[in-house]
């Protein structure tokens, strides 16, 4: 039987980054993956299929929409080939999911495909696709199962018309309309890549507003720009019933006066969260303690119940994030070496591949409020910076909270081009505990999206903004 210094199951950025980490600190590890190919959601249906579909069609809506005005004509008919766009899209992610390979046989880690569960806290069991089951033993155990699609009881996806995120990254056709129930991450960014490419797309929200873990300030915004590329919103109303006639999904909901709405559409995404993933662990044999929804419960060392068994990633509690999960995955393999590092939750970013993009570090206003801070906001629209207005994109702002009496940046929140990668600045001045002052003198390049954090920070320091 082979034996380990580490296990790790399941092959997401929590878990191969996990594995990665303990190889670099001389730990001798193995990773176990039920797929074929390794990377898990983010990888393979998450992360990088649906930002490759975000860019195609992208650049789909900016050749029919912008490119006139741009002086660029093109003779004839624009028309999306949807099936190519889809083949490319398996591309990158074959591209993506082959490079965790190499990455693994670089560090040295043994990759074991078939379906792990635990045999005792110290031996897992692998069942291989052709029915025959090897055991490992591992002086350690870090559990990186994941999550899957959320849905709603009265619902069956049946993986056609009735969809997940999973089935939506490669549909053989456009949809007519398409009704997404949920105004959260996938709901939007999916719902914008369908829309682009000329499905009528509609949104059904449980809540008041979309994206609700957000500043408020960025769901009005969002919703707003949204809008105007003709997606609709139906906010506060709770979905009662989706069922299938023939290539016909109704959907019914009670709006906010408790009448009932009834929609009908050829799709219907759902996108109602997500719940982590621990079947087929067999986590009872070892003792590991989960709780009702089935998350693996941890201290903060991401230790749970049992001392050589972790876990990290979506299956935790928090934000259901990759590079949460990579975080996470970084310090069990430090831990375990001995060392003592730490994550700041507050610090993790999070962002939104919409068009404009939404990203977001630190406290929201009503996080402020609730918690009695007394703050100060500095705001600046994109529309005053002279690289927006010359790539077109003036949707958005940035805005930043400061505490009233130290000026320490508490939450940055931005909406517009490219703040995805904006957002780093602001993970980078509160990682320092930066104040508003700090980031207001540093020298931001020009034309740079990146002047709008800086005229936030002016903003915050006393209504010093320079270009508006
Ligand atoms: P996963 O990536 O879910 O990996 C778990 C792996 O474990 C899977 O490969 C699974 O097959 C394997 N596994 C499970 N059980 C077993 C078992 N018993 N034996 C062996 N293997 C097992 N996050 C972002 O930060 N940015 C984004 O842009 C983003 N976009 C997303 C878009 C979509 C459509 C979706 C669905 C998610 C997106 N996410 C994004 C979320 C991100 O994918 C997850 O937060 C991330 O993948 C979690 O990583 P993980 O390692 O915890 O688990
Ligand atoms: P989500 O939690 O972001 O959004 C779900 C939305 O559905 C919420 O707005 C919620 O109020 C709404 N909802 C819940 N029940 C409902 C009901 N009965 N009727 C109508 N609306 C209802 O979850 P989502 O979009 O499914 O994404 C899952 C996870 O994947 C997220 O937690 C996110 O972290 C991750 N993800 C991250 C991305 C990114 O970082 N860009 C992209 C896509 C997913």
């Amino acid at each position: 039987m082979s034996s380990y210094d580490v296990a790790v199951i399941g092959s997401g950025p929590g878990g191969y980054v996990a594995a990665i980490r303990c190889a670099q600190l001389g730990m001798k590890t193995a990773i176990i993956e039920k797929y074929s190919t390794l990377g898990g959601t983010c990888l393979n249906v998450g992360c990088i299929p649906s930002k490759a579909l975000l860019d195609s069609s992208h650049h789909y809506e900016d050749a029919i929409k912008h490119f006139e005005e741009h002086g660029i004509d093109i003779p004839g008919e624009i028309k999306v080939n949807l099936k190519q766009m889809i083949a490319r899209k398996q591309g990158v992610v074959d591209q993506t999911t082959k490079g965790i390979q190499f990455l693994m046989d670089k560090n040295k880690i043994d990759v074991f495909e078939g379906i792990g569960s635990f045999k005792d806290a110290t031996h897992v069991n692998i069942k291989k696709n052709d029915g025959k089951t090897e055991t490992i033993e591992a002086k350690n155990i870090i559990i990186a199962t994941g999550s899957k699609p959320a849905s709603l009881p009265f619902i069956k996806i049946d993986k056609e018309r009735i969809i997940t995120s999973t089935e939506a990254l490669k549909l053989k056709e456009i949809p007519k309309h398409m009704i997404v129930i949920g105004g959260g991450v996938i709901g939007l960014e999916l719902g914008q890549v369908y829309k682009r490419l000329g499905a009528e797309v509609t949104v059904i929200e449980y809540l008041d507003r979309i994206i609700p873990g957000m500043d408020a300030s960025l769901s009005k915004e969002l919703m707003k720009s949204m809008k105007k590329g003709k997606m609709k919103f139906n906010l506060s109303h709770k979905v009662t019933s989706v069922t299938r006639k023939g290539d016909e999904v109704i959907i019914t909901a009670d709006n906010k006066k408790g009448e009932e709405v009834v929609f009908t559409a050829d799709y219907c995404l759902v996108a109602v969260g997500r719940k982590p993933y621990t079947d087929g662990l067999n986590a009872d044999a070892a003792g590991v303690k989960l709780d009702d929804r089935g998350m693996v419960e941890v201290n903060t060392h991401l230790q749970t119940n049992v001392s050589n068994i972790y876990a990290i990633g979506d299956v935790i509690k928090g934000a259901m994030l990759a590079h949460k999960a990579e975080e996470e995955g970084t310090l069990v393999a430090e831990t375990l070496a001995g060392q003592k590092p730490h994550i700041d939750y507050n610090l993790i970013p999070g962002v939104v591949y919409t068009w404009p993009e939404v990203a977001a570090v630190g406290k929201t206003e009503e996080e402020l409020k609730e918690a009695g801070v007394v703050y100060k906001v500095g705001q600046f629209p994109m529309r005053a910076l002279g690289r927006a207005r010359a790539s077109m994109d003036i949707d958005g702002f940035v805005k930043i909270l400061a505490d009233a009496d130290t000026d320490e940046v508490l939450g940055v929140h931005m909406i517009g081009a490219r703040v995805a990668d904006l957002i780093a600045e602001a993970v980078t001045a509160m990682e320092f505990r930066a104040s508003a002052e700090d980031i207001s003198r540093m020298s931001h390049a020009h034309p740079t999206y990146a002047e709008a954090v800086k005229e936030a920070a002016l903003a915050a320091t006393g209504d010093r903004a320079l270009h508006i």
